[in-house]
């Protein structure tokens, strides 16, 4: 898991008057929103004696959120404002505070920027140009909870051969004597790489997707990628230049062994919004083929050298993600597990927000990680 990415924190209509507590990295965060709508997100830590700031209130009068214990009040910018036991007027301590990470409220998700890196150095959140654009209609955006690591959730979203097999919809279930996985196109992006990939494909169900459904087997061009190390991209052209699914998978890593996916489903055909509740059935449907398959792995986490599986050519784009895991792994993003594993009984951990590189006073310590290159 790192540090320094935007990951999802909830869905936007889940955060109204009351905070929100989720748990991403391993560790705790709060989400509340403030009298303007402004979604924040802080460490769910509060430095007076450790409660937890998600079990406490929002107060619209001052915009902060009151750890339920002794009552401190800290705002969006994680800066305590009141302590009752001192007080009025009384002058607050500098340590006093809280992270607080920038946050976007986009695509029916709240997301956070977990990590201290300034506005210029940060990774963008992936934008789906689409989103708003004519032509296009979005899905509500919703989650799947699976048990689990977000990687092999990911190399799975990315994975070019295991569609015939798992998926009956997508693929002759090996049935067909000249099946092979086509070469994958890959090119770089700025955080990440893009594919695209030609599938020999069965033709759509006319009983779901009607007339303008493709009608025979024949090309498919899958295009997709991966953004950083948990938003995945596929889209797919099931009739070339036509009919276009477009799906984002935005992967809260709740911790190593379980995951939240927000998932946006985007379509630029069966516009009416009646057919919204049938896209996303098939589309939970083939999900949970994945998932069947998926909650079996061994390892749990992707073995740390691929010398532990056998790689072939089809397994291209795996290969790919993992050498992008590790240019994050030396550039120090990669939060040690192990460490984090053996001291978070004593020590509540925090990853530290931008402000860290500015301000000194910083009551907890920053989550263990392994040393980059
Ligand atoms: S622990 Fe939060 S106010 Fe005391
Ligand atoms: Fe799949």
């Amino acid at each position: 898991m790192y540090i320094n990415f935007w990951y999802p924190v909830c869905l936007s209509d889940e955060l109204q008057d009351k905070p929100v507590k989720v748990t991403i990295l391993g560790l705790d965060f709060v989400a509340f929103r403030d009298s303007n709508g402004d979604a924040h997100c802080l460490s769910d830590v509060c430095v007076h004696r450790g409660g937890s700031l998600a079990g406490g209130l929002c107060h619209q009068e001052d915009n902060t959120i009151a750890c339920p214990y002794h009552g401190w009040r800290y705002n969006g910018s994680g800066k305590c404002t009141q302590i009752p036991s001192l007080g009025n007027d009384s002058k607050i301590p500098a340590r006093a505070k809280v992270d607080s990470y920038p946050v976007e409220d986009k695509y029916g998700i709240v997301f956070a920027f977990l990590g201290d890196l300034s506005e210029k150095d940060r990774p963008p959140l992936y934008e789906i140009e689409e989103y708003t654009a004519e032509g296009w209609r979005a899905n509500k955006t919703i989650t799947i909870d699976i048990n689990y690591n977000y990687e092999r959730s990911v190399e799975n979203g990315l994975d070019p051969a295991h569609n015939e097999f798992i998926h009956p919809t997508h693929g002759f279930e090996g049935a067909k004597n000249d099946y092979k996985v086509n070469p994958t196109q890959i090119t770089d992006t700025d955080w990440g790489a893009n594919f695209a990939q030609l599938f020999d494909a069965p033709p759509l169900d006319k009983e779901i997707y009607g007339d303008e459904a493709r009608q025979e087997s024949g090309d498919l061009t899958v295009f997709g990628g991966y953004h950083g190390p948990n938003t995945l991209i596929t889209q797919i052209h099931t009739k070339q230049d036509i009919n276009w699914f477009h799906q984002y998978f935005f992967e809260q890593p709740i911790n190593q062994f379980q995951t939240k996916i927000f998932f946006v489903n985007m379509r630029n055909w069966l516009m009416d919004e009646n057919m919204d509740s049938m896209i996303m059935e098939r589309n939970m449907a083939i999900a949970n083929e994945d998932i069947v398959v998926m909650n079996d792995l061994r390892p749990t986490v992707t073995p740390p050298v691929s010398t532990k599986e056998t790689l072939v050519p089809a397994d291209l784009i795996i290969g790919k993600y993992r050498s992008t895991l590790e240019d994050f792994k030396n550039k120090g993003y990669k939060i040690d597990t192990k460490e984090l594993k053996d001291k978070q009984h004593n020590t509540a951990f925090s990853i530290p927000c931008p402000d860290r590189k500015t301000e000194k006073n910083w009551v907890l310590d920053p989550i263990p990680l392994i040393k980059g290159k």
